[in-house]
C-alpha cells in the first residue's frame, strides 16, 4: 500500500478509530481468541468496551498460526475500514526452541551465534503468526539483586552493543517486509531501566546526563542503527520524570536527535504508572503527558482510549499528534505488508515443521554450550565416560531450566541434566537423588544423597535459582544460593570425592560455600531446551568452553554494584604509594569482585606474547595497528577470547580505569599461535565531555590486551594533534 494510501485511510477514519489503532490489548481481550495467550502485567479493568476492541490496533502475547488466523479474521470481519492487527509477543530468547537467556548469550560472546538463534527466534515465531517480537532488551546491568539481569547482556556498554546489532539482524534479515520469516523487533527498555536504586525492580533511576549516554544508551542506539522498527519505553523515571512521560527523553533525544520516526510503545501499564508516579493526577492526564511524550501505543492500559478524545475536543492535544502516531502504526503495518497479507507468515502447516526442529535443537545445543562459563576446574573436567557419576541436587532433573521468560518452551520439550548425562554414562555408572530441593530440604534426603554419592568417583551437583527468583520482579537481596543448597555441597564435600558443580542460575551470585568448596564449578546459567545435553557436553569434553563472564559476580552482595569499568578515585587502593588505612576500600572484603568481566577458563591454556603496536602515537586521521601472539599451550582445541582494552589516563574528566573496545573469539589448535591484529581509530577514544561533547582529548592512552578484564598486558600511546 502506497503512503497516499495509508494518508487517504487516515482521513477515512473517525477519531474513534483513530485512538483505536493507538491501543494494545493482551489476547483475552480479542474475540476469537481460544485462550489466554501470555499474560505478562497486571489484568485491571481497563475501562475498555465491545466498541473498542473491534478498532484496537494490536494484540500482545497471542501465538499459534491458527490462533492468530482466527482472531485476524474475526477481527477484519468487525473492523470497519478493514484494518489488520498487528501481532506482537515476547520473544526474548527463542519461541518454543528456547536459547539460554540472554545474560548467557552475552557469555557467549559470539555475535554469529547470537544472531542465529535470534533469527531461528523469528522463523518459528512468524511462521506461528506473530510480527513483532518486544526483543532485545539491551539495558546495561550492574546490580545482581535485580531480576532481569538474566534478559541483559551485561556491565559494558560495546558488548551490549555488538548483541543488539546482533539480535536485530536476526530478527529483522536483511528486509523485514520482504522476509516473511523474521519479526520486527522493538528494542526496549527506553532508558536506564537496568540501574535501579536497590537493584529493585521498577524503582529509581537517576544519573547524570553524561553517566546516561556514556553508559547506558549506547545499546539502544546501536540497535536503532541496525534497524530496529520499534522502541519500548522503560516503567522507570529518569531523573524525575517516568521514561513514558519523558518528553526530553522520547521526543527531544530519541526522535530529534536520533531521529528514531518509527513506533514507540509503553510497557505493559506503564502510561496509567504515571498517576503512581506521581506525576499524573488522573487518567486523563496521564493520557496527555505520555501522548505528548511521543508514545504511540499505550500497552494495557485504557487511558488513550477514556481520554484523548476528551483533551483534543478541549484543545489539551492538537489531533494532529494522535494521527502522527496512528500513521507510524499503520506505516509499519504497511511495512510488514498486513495490508494485502493480514496473516503475513503465519502457516499452520509449515508451523509443524519449523517450530522445534532437530536443526534448531542442534543450534540451542552448541549456543547454551558456548554460553557457559567455566568458573573453576581443579583437574576434574573433563570427566571420562568410564566414571562412576553421582548426580545429586535441585537440578539433577529438574527442567526448570528455560528461564524467566521462555514463555511457550515446554519443560517438556527441555533435555534436562540428567537426560544430558545419560547421553555419556551407562546406567549402571550413574546414580541420581536430589538431596534437598531448590529452597529446602531434610535430613532424610541429604543422608539419602549422600548414601547414592557413595560408591560414585566423582559427584555432580546441579544447583541455582528457581526461574522465578529472577526475571521481571524477581529481585533478591541475598543473591547466595539458599542454605539448603549449601549445605548440600559440604554434606557431600564431607566424603572427600571430587565434585563438580553446575549452576542453572540468572544472575551473577555470591559464590561463597560453591566456588571454595566444590573442585570445579560450570556456571550454566537457564541453558534452554538443550541445556542438559550443553551441560554434558561440556563436562566430558565434546565441546571446551569458551564463554567468558558479560557481568561481574561480586565478591559479596555487600559490593554491589561493582563492575570493571570503575573509575580510579584519588585514592585507589592498588596505588604503588597506597597508605595501609586512608584509601578507597572495605576493611572486611577485597575491592575487586571474585570474578571478572571477561573471566572464563578453558581445558586448555593460552599464552599471550608479543603485544605490539605499530607507533607510539596517532593523530586523529590514521589508526594505530596493535597485534598480539596468543598460543594455546594446552592440549586441548579450544576457543580464546581476545579483549581489548583502551584507558584514558587524563581526560577532561575523570575516565574509567579501562573499557572493552574490541574482541576476537578464535579457535587455536594445540600448540597453535595466532597473531592476532586489532587497529584503534580516534572515534573509540571519544566520550561525552562535561558540556556533552563527544570528542577525544589528545594525551596518553593505555591499550591493554588479555583474557579478561583484569589479566592484561598493557603498552602506551599518545593521541597527537
Ligand atoms: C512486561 C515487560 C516487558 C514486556 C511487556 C509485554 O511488563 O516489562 O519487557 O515486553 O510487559 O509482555
Amino acid at each position: 500500500m502506497a503512503d497516499n494510501h495509508i494518508a487517504s485511510l487516515l482521513e477515512q477514519m473517525t477519531l474513534n478509530e483513530k485512538i483505536g489503532q493507538l491501543v494494545q490489548l493482551a489476547t483475552p481481550f480479542l474475540k476469537g481468541a481460544s485462550d489466554g495467550g501470555q499474560i505478562t502485567g497486571p489484568m485491571k479493568n481497563m475501562g475498555i468496551d465491545e466498541e473498542s476492541i473491534k478498532d484496537t490496533g494490536s494484540v500482545l502475547g497471542a501465538s499459534g498460526a491458527e490462533e492468530i488466523m482466527n482472531i485476524q479474521n474475526t477481527h477484519l470481519a468487525e473492523n470497519r475500514l478493514g484494518i489488520p492487527l498487528l501481532f506482537m509477543s515476547d520473544i526474548i530468547h527463542g519461541y518454543k526452541t528456547i536459547f539460554p537467556v540472554p545474560l548467557a548469550i552475552g557469555c557467549s560472546w559470539d555475535m554469529e551465534l547470537a544472531e542465529k538463534s535470534a533469527e531461528i527466534a523469528a522463523n518459528e515465531a512468524a511462521v506461528s503468526g506473530v510480527h513483532v517480537t518486544f526483543s532485545p532488551m539491551v539495558d546495561l546491568s550492574r546490580d545482581p539483586r535485580w531480576g532481569r539481569v538474566m534478559e541483559s547482556t551485561g556491565e559494558d556498554p560495546y558488548l551490549n552493543s555488538e548483541i543488539a546489532r546482533a539480535y536485530v539482524r536476526g530478527f529483522q534479515g536483511e528486509d523485514v517486509t520482504r522476509d516473511l520469516g523474521r519479526l520486527a523487533a522493538c528494542v526496549k527498555h527506553f532508558a536506564a531501566y537496568g540501574a535501579p536504586e536497590g537493584g529493585r525492580d521498577y524503582n529509581t533511576v537517576d544519573m547524570s546526563e553524561r553517566q546516561l549516554r556514556e553508559m547506558y544508551l549506547p545499546a539502544y542506539k546501536a540497535a536503532l542503527d541496525e534497524g530496529c522498527e520499534m522502541v519500548m519505553t522503560s516503567f522507570n523515571i529518569l531523573n524525575g520524570v517516568p521514561a513514558t512521560g519523558n518528553k526530553p527523553l522520547m521526543r527531544d533525544l530519541l526522535r530529534d536527535e536520533w531521529g528514531f520516526d518509527g513506533v514507540l510503545i509503553s510497557d505493559w501499564g506503564a502510561v496509567k504508572e504515571l498517576i503512581p508516579h506521581g506525576v499524573a493526577e488522573d487518567e486523563k492526564e496521564a493520557a496527555q503527558k505520555a501522548i505528548t511524550a511521543g508514545v504511540d501505543i499505550e500497552m494495557m492500559t485504557g487511558c488513550y482510549t477514556s481520554h484523548l478524545q476528551g483533551l483534543i475536543e478541549e484543545g489539551a492535544i492538537d489531533e494532529e499528534t494522535v494521527d502522527e502516531a496512528v500513521l507510524r502504526i499503520l506505516q509499519l503495518k504497511q511495512k510488514l505488508g498486513l495490508f494485502d497479507n493480514p496473516h503475513r507468515g503465519a502457516d499452520p502447516a509449515l508451523e509443524e515443521q519449523v517450530v522445534l526442529c532437530a536443526e534448531h535443537r542442534s543450534a540451542a545445543r552448541e549456543l547454551a554450550a558456548k554460553s557457559s562459563v567455566l568458573l573453576k576446574n581443579d583437574r576434574v573436567l573433563p570427566l571420562n565416560p568410564n566414571q562412576k557419576v553421582s548426580l545429586i541436587g535441585p537440578f539433577a532433573r529438574d527442567a526448570d531450566i528455560l528461564g524467566p521468560w521462555s514463555w511457550l518452551g515446554a519443560e517438556e520439550d527441555t533435555v534436562t541434566l540428567e537426560d544430558g548425562l545419560r547421553q555419556y554414562v551407562n546406567p549402571d555408572r550413574l546414580t541420581i537423588a536430589p538431596g534437598c530441593s531448590v529452597e529446602s530440604g531434610t535430613e532424610e534426603d541429604m543422608q539419602a544423597a549422600v548414601h547414592a554419592a557413595e560408591e560414585a568417583d566423582v559427584i555432580i551437583l546441579g544447583l541455582g535459582e528457581r526461574s522465578y527468583m529472577s526475571g521481571e520482579a524477581g529481585c533478591r537481596a541475598d543473591i547466595r544460593l539458599p542454605d539448603a543448597q549449601l549445605k548440600l555441597i559440604e554434606r557431600v564435600k564431607s566424603l572427600g570425592k571430587s565434585v563438580v558443580a553446575v549452576l542453572f542460575n540468572g544472575r551473577p551470585l555470591d559464590l561463597h560455600g560453591v566456588l571454595d568448596e566444590a573442585d570445579a564449578v560450570l556456571e550454566a546459567w537457564y541453558p534452554g531446551t538443550e541445556g542438559g545435553s550443553a551441560v554434558a557436553d561440556l563436562l566430558f569434553g565434546a565441546v571446551n568452553p569458551s564463554g567468558r563472564l558479560a557481568m561481574s559476580f561480586p565478591y559479596t552482595v555487600g559490593q554491589v554494584p561493582v563492575y570493571y569499568n570503575h573509575f580510579n578515585t584519588g585514592r585507589p587502593k592498588d596505588a604503588p604509594d597506597a597508605q595501609e588505612r586512608f584509601v578507597s576500600q572495605y576493611l572486611d572484603i577485597p575491592n575487586e569482585p571474585m570474578l571478572p568481566f571477561g573471566f572464563g577458563l578453558s581445558y586448555t591454556t593460552y599464552e599471550y606474547s608479543n603485544l605490539t603496536l605499530s607507533s607510539d602515537t596517532m593523530t586523529a586521521w590514521d589508526s594505530l595497528h596493535v597485534s598480539v601472539n596468543v598460543t594455546n599451550t594446552g592440549e586441548a582445541a579450544g576457543e580464546e577470547v581476545v579483549q581489548l582494552y583502551i584507558r584514558d589516563v587524563a581526560g577532561e574528566i575523570v575516565r574509567p580505569v579501562n573499557e572493552l573496545k574490541d574482541f576476537q573469539k578464535i579457535v587455536l589448535e594445540p600448540g597453535e599461535t595466532k597473531t592476532i591484529a586489532f587497529t584503534i581509530t580516534e572515534d573509540q577514544l571519544r566520550y561525552h565531555h562535561a558540556n556533552l561533547d563527544y570528542t577525544s582529548d589528545p594525551g596518553r592512552f593505555q591499550v591493554s590486551i588479555g583474557p579478561n578484564s583484569q589479566n592484561i598486558t598493557t603498552r602506551t600511546f599518545t593521541l597527537t594533534d
